[in-house]
C-alpha cells in the first residue's frame, strides 16, 4: 500500500484500535461474542426452468420459505455475472474514496451519503458507511447519483434494470403461490430504492452492529451480499446466519407483503454483525409501492373465517407511522405493527 493510500485510510473514522464509546451498543442490543452457527436451513431456490413442470415446485418452495423464514436465496436468477460484479466493484471504489469527496447531502429525490453518522435513536453509531438513492424513474434519478467513480451511473443503472426484471419474476411467483390475481403485486411494485453499505473490519465485533435489528418496509428486498458473511435473521427467537452462496441474491419478504398476504408470509427481523478481518460491501434494492398505493390484505385471502389482520392504509401513511416510532426495530414491531394490526 502506498503512503498516499495509507494516509487516506488513516483518515477514515473506522481505522481505530478499539471501539469508541460512540459505536458500542448497549448490552441488550450488542451481538456479544457467542458464535452464531452457520445456517444451512434458509432455502436456496433455483430459478432455472421456470417454464417447465418445476414451476409449481419452485413457487411452493418460495411460499414455504416466506412462511418459515421470511428469507430465501435465489440462484440461476439470470443476472449476468459482469453486471453484479461491476456494480459491486464500483461501490467498493466509492467507499474507498476519501469521505469528503462523496459526502454530499441532497433532497429526498437525490442521493445522500450518510457516512458514519447514521445512528439509532439512542445515538449509538452503526459500524457502516452507506449510500442511498432512488432508482425510479431511472432516467430522472440518475442525475442525482454520484459522479465519481466516473462509470458509477452507467454501471449501477445496468444493475438496477436487471434487478427490476428479477424482482418482477419473483413477485409474479409469490403472486401465483399466494393465489392472487396475476399482476397484483407487479402492479404495485413501481419504486426501486438502493442502499449500498460498507461494513469496515471492526476491532471488537461483539460490541458493534452494522445494522440494528429491523424489518424492511418494502414489498421485497433483493440483497447482493458480496463475498463476506454478516447478515443474521431472527428465527423462533434465535439469530441464524445467512450463508454465503456465491452469485446468489438474498431475498426477503418486506412488511408490505406480510400485510398483503394477511400474515401468511413473514417479514423477518434481521441485523448485520461486523467482523475483525475484512470489509463487507452489500447492495440492497428495495422494491416499494408508490406512496399513494393502498396496502391491505388481498381481498381473495380474507373471508369470515379468515378476517383481515391489518388495517388498510397508503404506503405513505405506513412510512409516516413508522417514522413516528423512530428507526428502532422494537418500536417498529411493538409500535407500528401493533398500530396496523386490527
Ligand atoms: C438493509 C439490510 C443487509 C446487509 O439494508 O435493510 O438489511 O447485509 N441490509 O447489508
Ligand atoms: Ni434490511
Amino acid at each position: 500500500m502506498s503512503t498516499m493510500e495509507n494516509h487516506v485510510s488513516d483518515s477514515k473514522w473506522f481505522n481505530v484500535q478499539s471501539v469508541p464509546q460512540s459505536h458500542a451498543f448497549s448490552i441488550e442490543d450488542r451481538p456479544g461474542n457467542d458464535p452464531i452457527p452457520a445456517c444451512k436451513t434458509i432455502p436456496i431456490i433455483d430459478l432455472a426452468n421456470l417454464k417447465t413442470s418445476e414451476r409449481i415446485d419452485t413457487l411452493q418452495q418460495i411460499i414455504k420459505a416466506g412462511e418459515e423464514f421470511g428469507f430465501f436465496q435465489v440462484i440461476n436468477h439470470g443476472l449476468p455475472n459482469d453486471v453484479m460484479n461491476g456494480a459491486m466493484e464500483v461501490l467498493k471504489e466509492l467507499f474507498d474514496m476519501p469521505a469528503g469527496e462523496v459526502c454530499k447531502e441532497a433532497d429526498t429525490d437525490g442521493w445522500v451519503y450518510m457516512g458514519s453518522t447514521s445512528h439509532d435513536i439512542n445515538g449509538v453509531h452503526l459500524w457502516r458507511d452507506n449510500i442511498k438513492h432512488q432508482c425510479h424513474p431511472l432516467e430522472l434519478c440518475m442525475q442525482f447519483w454520484p459522479q465519481k467513480p466516473s462509470r458509477y451511473r452507467e454501471v449501477v443503472a445496468s444493475y438496477i434494470v436487471e434487478i427490476r426484471t428479477l424482482s418482477s419474476r419473483i413477485l409474479e411467483l409469490i403472486c401465483e403461490g399466494l393465489g392472487l390475481e396475476k399482476g397484483h403485486l407487479e402492479a404495485m411494485s413501481q419504486v426501486q430504492f438502493l442502499t449500498a453499505s460498507n461494513y469496515p473490519p471492526c476491532p471488537n465485533p461483539g460490541l458493534t452492529l452494522g445494522l440494528l435489528k429491523h424489518v424492511d418496509h418494502s414489498l421485497i428486498t433483493i440483497l447482493f451480499q458480496g463475498d463476506t458473511e454478516g447478515l443474521q435473521v431472527l428465527k423462533d427467537g434465535h439469530w441464524i446466519g445467512v450463508d454465503l452462496v456465491p452469485e446468489a441474491f438474498v431475498v426477503n419478504i418486506g412488511s408490505q407483503i406480510e400485510i398483503i398476504s394477511n400474515g401468511k408470509l413473514k417479514s423477518a427481523e434481521h441485523r448485520v454483525v461486523t467482523n475483525p478481518n475484512s470489509a463487507r460491501t452489500t447492495i440492497a434494492t428495495f422494491i416499494n409501492p408508490l406512496p399513494h398505493c393502498i396496502i391491505e390484505p388481498a381481498k381473495c385471502l380474507v373471508n369470515e373465517s379468515n378476517p383481515p389482520l391489518y388495517n388498510s392504509m397508503s404506503f405513505q401513511e405506513f412510512v409516516d407511522a413508522s417514522k413516528a416510532f423512530g428507526p428502532h426495530t422494537d418500536a417498529l414491531q411493538n409500535g407500528v405493527f401493533h398500530f396496523l394490526k386490527k
